[in-house]
């Protein structure tokens, strides 16, 4: 998508369609609107939709209001969803260019980034293997308008044209199937990424982790004829970080899985291809992360399996050493996320990060708890914690604090080794953050279980169904306001 900004009067805007927000409770009494709105025709709810021809004082051919909800609920979240909807529906009815017109009080930065956001979200589709695309159109041009505004607007635009490419990027790589997207598959997209961008690209074959005693990531790897692979991509400011942060962004990428030993049910087992979506929107952010060029470092990690169950597979009762030293029994080998992320979270530790956040489609509890709505979000740290909130509150990424308190170490007690890989029947998602604590500790650290959140099963007006690519901006934003230069300023 081509995407421009303007300055120009409204009635100026000359485009195919042009996207007017309006809301509830506030009659718009410019473009004829008033009519319509008296009319009941028009009432400004979200994701209400009304196109209009040859509008009287307008250059653009069709206008289209749409409904933005209340006035006192908008935010740069609503709008980001409110042009989502809007160029989903234009696509749908194979208008391919178009523009955003924002009043002075939504053309702001945030406002302006995130209604680029909002196209370039909305018209990914996950349509790469259909060989008949006749029912998708792409917008391939797109101007926001504004009657005026200074160079943080361009600025701005330009931003959320990076952010929402890298998230679709995600989303792409995302909606793979495991036949297409092995480990060492996702590791070379790292790796052209990292060459595209300028990132420094390292990948860990199996030979190098069991050198270095990776024998929790090893174990699950064991079982797949697929050699696993340990992804690390690293950013450096070209000047000197001011204070000692090292951001480390762990994600989990088990390209399928299939449970092990411990299978899994065949119903809805092939949407476990989506289990590497974290590694996923770990490598999307760090994509952005290229172009932005945040002040602090970041290094990204992700651990890339295909847990498979085999003549080699680990078996239920088998006990790993990982590379901090402990031991762990494996009880269920389908708690594998957990056991790749552990040796992850280690080694981040050892190439410096001071500061650990992980995104892993971790645990089927956290939906129970929280629906597809909320991201779980764990922590060892309150500083990093509200570093964390703050930024997922920005960028429309619904986050919710759960607990992780010693109480709940007694459901983690293994008769053989340090500590079982699985908790009892309760509190499913917290045990699993409460293992994962174990090797992130004394590090400061967040973990988002996004098993929830990382895939939309039914589509929403402003996005198609499948990938989300949650969490990658909030580990963007985290970045970019970590050090003075960011998005918040
Ligand atoms: N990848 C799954 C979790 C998951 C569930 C992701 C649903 C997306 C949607 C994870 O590896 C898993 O299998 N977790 C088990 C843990 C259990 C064995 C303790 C689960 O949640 O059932
Ligand atoms: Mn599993
Ligand atoms: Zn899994």
């Amino acid at each position: 998508m081509q995407i421009t900004l303007q300055r120009q009067p409204i009635e100026q805007v000359q485009t195919d369609a042009l996207v007017l927000l309006v809301f509830q409770d506030r009659r718009e009494d410019r473009l004829g609107l008033g009519e319509l709105f008296d009319a009941g025709e028009i009432a400004g709810k979200p994701f209400e939709m009304t196109l209009l021809h040859n509008v009287p004082g307008m250059r653009a051919k069709r206008v289209l209001a749409v409904g933005a909800g209340k006035p006192g609920k908008f935010n740069a979240a609503e709008l980001r969803r409110a042009v989502g909807a809007a160029i989903r529906h234009l696509k749908s009815k194979s208008i391919t260019e178009a523009a955003i017109w924002l009043d002075a009080a939504q053309a702001s930065a945030d406002y302006a980034a995130a209604a680029v956001e909002g196209a370039i979200l909305g018209d990914f589709e996950t349509d790469r293997y259909k060989t008949d695309k006749k029912d998708t159109k792409t917008v391939e041009r797109l101007t926001v308008a504004v009657a005026e505004g200074g160079p943080q607007l361009d600025a701005a635009v330009e931003r959320g044209r990076i952010v929402a490419e890298a998230q679709n990027f995600a989303r792409e790589l995302a909606n793979e199937p495991a036949n297409r997207l092995t480990p060492m598959g996702l590791a070379e997209h790292a790796h052209r990424m990292a060459e595209e961008f300028g990132l420094e690209y390292e990948v860990l074959d199996r030979d190098r982790m069991a050198q270095l005693g990776m024998g929790s990531l090893l174990g699950v790897a064991i079982g797949s004829a697929e050699p696993p692979a340990l992804i690390v991509l690293r950013y450096r400011p070209a000047a000197a970080p001011a204070g000692s942060v090292h951001l480390g962004l762990v994600g989990k990428g088990v390209t399928f899985d299939t449970g092990g030993i411990s299978i899994k049910p065949a119903d809805g087992m092939e949407k476990m291809k989506y289990d590497m979506a974290g590694g996923a929107a770990t490598i999307g952010a760090m994509r952005a992360l290229a172009q932005l060029k945040p002040a602090i470092p970041v290094t990204a990690l992700i651990p890339a399996v295909e847990n498979m169950p085999g003549s080699r597979a680990q078996r239920p009762g088998d006990i790993v050493t990982s590379l901090s030293g402990k031991t762990i029994e494996v009880i269920n080998t389908d708690a594998e996320g957990r056991l790749i992320l552990a040796d992850a979270l280690s080694y981040a530790q050892k190439l410096g990060c001071t500061h650990l956040v992980d995104a892993a489609t971790l645990t089927g509890a956290i939906v129970v708890a929280l629906g597809h709505i909320n991201v779980g979000l764990f922590a060892n740290d309150d500083a990093l914690r509200e570093r964390v909130m703050l930024a997922a509150r920005a960028e429309g990424e619904k986050m919710w604090h759960m607990p992780l308190e010693d109480d709940y170490k007694d459901y983690l007690k293994s008769a053989f080794a340090d500590m079982p890989n699985v908790g009892g029947r309760y509190g499913g998602a917290v045990t699993a953050a409460m293992f994962l604590k174990e090797f992130a500790d004394p590090t400061p650290w967040v973990h988002l279980d996004i098993a929830g959140t990382a895939w939309l099963d039914d589509g929403k007006p402003f996005l198609a169904k499948g990938p989300t690519g949650v969490p990658l901006r909030t580990m963007v934003r985290l970045a970019m306001d970590w050090g003075g230069t960011g998005f918040s300023l």
